[in-house]
């Protein structure tokens, strides 16, 4: 058990005692949840192998799970990676900061306890005020992976963090709820062509006005057997999944009501706002039909309400999304551990 130290900060102003503590508990090798633009993350100095060890333990994370490394400025990639190529400093110029991460070959500075043992390390530097602020007064790279236990749903706000990890870590620190809504956009810069292994908010459209040749790996949206060794170690495990066995269905709103009126009376329904399923049905309600930003930004909450509502089945409705659509997708199929259902 770890004391944990909650800390609220909305203004890195008027915060300033807030922000040089939690700092300070970064710099001692201490576990301290920050918010980002995304989600929260569990952040610890990347450098330190013992700290990227505390985050494997906090979280129940598989050891070979690589860790992201946060920075506050593009500069700071030069001491993490053993190269850097043009195109990483052309897409720093265009996304950063914000939720892009590029995988790249890792320098030695860079402990194999913080890349799960790989010889890459990935890198993003998050856009929200408070993330840069602590990294730049820690003076470290943090590590870190989303501020949830391994296999439920990452945390879009404190309290998500809170029902996780209260215990785990030395801090959280509270800065409201996240923008974006889901994880960054992993890319990596090792493969030729460079590959998407994780669609997010930076889209493969915009990806290719720099990257023509970018394409997105096979494992965004189907199962990696388990004998393949994935391109990224996270998407071999289940991931983003709720106690509720999700079943996605894919069909129009009308098809999908249908559906779900023939279906148990006790099933659980994860639908968007306007389906109008009967209000005997038990729903949830993840975001606006056609506005794929509402749905990523409520979806990880609305996966954790299933739980806390005891659901056992629950019926979700996918549409097929374009942008940040398909990231809402790939989370989705991972929630249900790709069991769907075509109308
Ligand atoms: O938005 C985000 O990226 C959030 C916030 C906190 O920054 N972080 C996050 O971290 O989502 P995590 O650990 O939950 O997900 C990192 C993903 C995993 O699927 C991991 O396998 C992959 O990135 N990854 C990390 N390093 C990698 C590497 N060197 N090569 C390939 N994939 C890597
Ligand atoms: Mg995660």
């Amino acid at each position: 058990m770890r004391d944990t130290v909650i800390f609220k900060i909305h203004d890195i102003d008027k915060d300033s005692d807030q922000l040089a503590a939690a700092a300070e508990m970064l710099r001692e090798g201490k576990l301290v949840v920050i918010p980002t633009e995304t989600v929260y993350g569990l952040a610890a100095n990347a450098l330190d192998p013992n700290a990227s060890k505390a985050i494997y333990a906090a979280k129940g994370r598989p050891s070979d799970n690589p860790l992201i490394v946060h920075i506050a400025e593009t500069e700071d990639a030069r001491r993490l990676a053993a190269a850097l190529p043009d195109k990483f400093f052309e897409l720093a110029e265009r996304f950063w900061p914000g939720p892009m991460t590029l995988v790249l070959p890792k320098s030695d500075a860079v402990p194999l306890e913080t890349t799960g043992g790989i010889s890459t390390v990935a890198i993003r530097m998050p856009s929200h005020p408070v993330a840069r602020e602590l990294i730049r007064r820690c003076g470290l790279p943090l590590a870190a992976p989303s501020a949830n236990l391994s296999g439920s749903p990452s945390p879009t706000c404190a309290e998500h963090c809170i029902d996780d990890l209260f215990g785990r870590v030395d801090a959280i620190v509270d800065a409201g709820d996240c923008e974006v809504g889901v994880e960054s956009t992993v890319v990596t810069l090792c493969e030729s062509p460079p590959k998407i292994l994780r669609p997010g908010a930076v889209t493969l459209a915009q990806l290719r006005e720099i990257l023509p040749d970018i394409e997105l790996d096979s494992g965004v949206f189907s199962s990696v057997a388990p004998e393949t060794a994935p391109a990224s170690p996270g998407m071999k495990y289940k991931h983003y999944a709720p106690k509720a066995r999700v079943i996605l269905v894919s069909g129009t709103p009308e098809r999908f009501r249908e559906f779900v009126e023939t279906r148990e009376r006790d099933c659980g329904v994860l639908c968007l706002a306007g389906d109008d399923v009967g209000l005997d049905r038990r729903s949830v309600i993840y975001g606006k039909a056609g506005d794929e930003k509402s749905q990523a930004h409520e979806l990880f909450g609305a996966l954790r309400k299933l739980d806390s509502a005891g659901m056992t089945v629950v019926y979700a409705r996918i549409s097929d999304g374009s942008g940040i659509g398909q990231a809402v997708k790939n989370r989705l199929l991972r929630a249900a551990a790709f069991e769907q259902i075509t109308l």
